[in-house]
């Protein structure tokens, strides 16, 4: 994770290992789980921050980040994934 300027630090930061509950990856091989992605986007990002995913995959990074009132950008390779919607 990288941030640009001088990001306001956690003020509540979180603990090296976090819960995880497995999607199935039904849409990406690696996709994440938007319980673990958003409190990560919460604690080192503010409302209306942007999150960049540059290799966005299921795009569920984007999906988390609009779900905690963030802006993004994702980048996606491959059409067939960036074509899909989420159900
Ligand atoms: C580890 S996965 C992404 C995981 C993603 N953040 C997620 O949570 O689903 C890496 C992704 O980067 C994509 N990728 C590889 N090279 C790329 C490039 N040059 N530009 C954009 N995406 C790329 C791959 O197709 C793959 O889907």
């Amino acid at each position: 994770m990288l941030a640009k300027g001088r990001p306001v630090m956690p003020v509540k930061p979180m603990r090296d290992v976090q819960s995880w509950q497995y999607t199935g990856n039904l849409y990406h091989p690696t996709q994440k789980p938007i319980s673990s992605l958003q409190p990560l986007i919460e604690s080192f990002t503010q409302p209306n921050d942007i999150v960049l995913d540059p290799f966005a995959g299921s795009g569920f990074t984007c999906v988390a980040s609009a779900l905690s009132g963030r802006h993004y950008i994702g980048i996606k390779l491959l059409a067939e994934y960036h074509a899909r919607r989420v159900a």
